[in-house]
């Protein structure tokens, strides 16, 4: 969540400006909520820093998503939750299939249709 979704909302938080994870180091986190740039999009529009950063996902959608998927053994703690904002475009059985090979099981949150988009919320856990 922003900062000024947060505000906007009377939440506190704080919030680091970081590419995924990458500030830190020995963390493990018991919650990671990641609602991603999900959007199909040319590779080379995916990554940046500008306004496009919040919906380019690249090949599949999935550039951004693929990395962070990567750094969640490492970061979640024993008994941590991770959420997952996809599209169907994302094909969230191979994202399954990836955490699943990490050794996450999931469930599907919910499903819903939204204006074109077909979301699904994934939780994994170990
Ligand atoms: C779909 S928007 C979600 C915005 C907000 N977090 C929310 O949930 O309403 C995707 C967010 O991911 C951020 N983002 C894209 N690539 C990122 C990266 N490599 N590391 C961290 N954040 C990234 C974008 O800047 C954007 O804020």
């Amino acid at each position: 969540m922003s900062l000024s979704t947060a505000l906007q909302n009377k939440i506190l938080l704080d919030a680091i400006n970081m590419d995924l994870v990458s500030c830190f180091v020995n963390n493990k986190f018991d919650v990671i909520i990641f609602n991603p740039p999900y959007v199909v999009t040319e590779s080379a529009e995916c990554g940046g820093c500008g306004i496009e950063a919040s919906w380019a996902g690249g090949i599949k959608g999935r550039e951004i998503i693929d990395r962070l998927l990567d750094m969640i053994p490492k970061y979640l703690s024993p008994d941590g939750i991770f959420y997952l904002l996809l599209i169907k475009e994302n094909i969230p059985t191979e994202v399954v299939q990836i955490m699943f090979k990490y050794g996450f099981k999931s469930e599907t949150i919910i499903t819903r249709q939204v204006r074109n988009e077909q979301q699904v919320v994934l939780k994994f856990y170990r």
